[in-house]
C-alpha cells in the first residue's frame, strides 16, 4: 500500500498458530506472551487467544507502528479441528509449527497450510498470504532430531514459489519454547509480516 495515513492502518493484528497436536503451539504463545513455560501438556480445546502490545518498525515506511497482536492458539487435535475454521477468519499472518523431533508433524505442514488457505478462500497457487515456519523443541538432544534444517528450508522455498508480495522463501525459525531460544525473533518476523500485509 502507498497510503501514508495512519488512520487507514489496522491497529489490531490477528496472528494464528497452526500445527499438529503436541508440537508446542501453546507453549510458544505463552513463552512469547509472558515468558512462561511449563513441561505439562494440556491439550488446547478449540482455540484461545492472548493479546500483546508491541512496537514494530514497518520495513516499507520505516515508521514504528504501535499495534496490538491478538495471538490465536488453535487445537492441533483432529477432533477439535472442525471448530478451527471460525478462528482462521481475519488472520493477518500464520505461524506453522512442527516439532524438529517429529517428522510426522513436518509432513503435515502442507495440510495445515492448504487447509488454512482453503478455509479463508485463498487459492494455494500464488497466494500472497504471509506464513512463518517454526521448527520447535530444538533443545531436544541431537539424536532426537528427525527434521534437518535443510529439509525445512527446502519446504520453505517450495511453499514460497509463486508468492508475489514479499516473494521468495517462507521465513524459517528453529525455536525452543522451553529455553526461549529464537521465540521472540520468530514472533517479531510474524508480526512484521502482518504489519506489511494488513
Ligand atoms: P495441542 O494444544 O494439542 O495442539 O498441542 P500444542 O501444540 O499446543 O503443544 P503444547 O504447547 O501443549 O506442548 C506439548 C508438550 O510439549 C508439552 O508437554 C510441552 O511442555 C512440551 N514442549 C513445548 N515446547 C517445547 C520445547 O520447546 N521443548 C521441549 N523440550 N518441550 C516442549
Ligand atoms: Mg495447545
Amino acid at each position: 500500500t502507498t497510503s501514508t495515513s495512519t488512520s487507514t492502518k489496522k491497529h489490531l493484528l490477528k496472528l494464528v498458530i497452526l500445527g499438529d497436536s503436541g508440537v508446542g503451539k501453546t507453549s510458544l504463545m505463552n513463552r512469547y506472551h509472558s515468558q512462561k513455560f511449563t513441561g505439562q501438556y494440556k491439550a488446547t480445546i478449540g482455540a484461545d487467544f492472548l493479546s500483546k502490545q508491541v512496537s514494530i518498525a514497518d520495513p516499507h515506511t520505516g515508521y514504528v507502528r504501535h499495534v496490538t497482536l491478538q495471538i490465536w492458539d488453535t487445537a492441533g487435535q483432529e477432533r477439535f479441528q472442525s471448530l478451527g475454521v471460525a478462528f482462521y477468519r481475519g488472520a493477518d499472518a500464520v505461524a506453522l509449527v512442527y516439532d524438529v523431533g517429529d517428522g510426522r508433524s513436518f509432513d503435515h505442514l502442507d495440510n495445515w497450510r492448504g487447509e488454512f488457505l482453503r478455509q479463508v478462500g485463498l487459492d494455494e497457487e500464488g497466494a500472497d498470504f504471509p506464513f512463518v515456519l517454526i521448527g520447535n523443541k530444538i533443545d531436544r538432544p541431537d539424536g532426537e532430531r528427525q527434521v534437518s534444517r535443510q529439509r525445512a528450508e527446502r519446504w520453505c522455498e517450495d511453499a514460497g514459489l509463486g508468492r508475489r508480495i514479499g516473494g521468495g522463501p517462507i521465513p524459517h525459525f528453529e525455536t525452543s519454547a522451553k529455553t526461549s531460544d529464537n521465540v521472540d525473533a520468530a514472533f517479531l518476523e510474524l508480526a512484521t509480516l502482518a504489519v506489511i500485509h494488513a
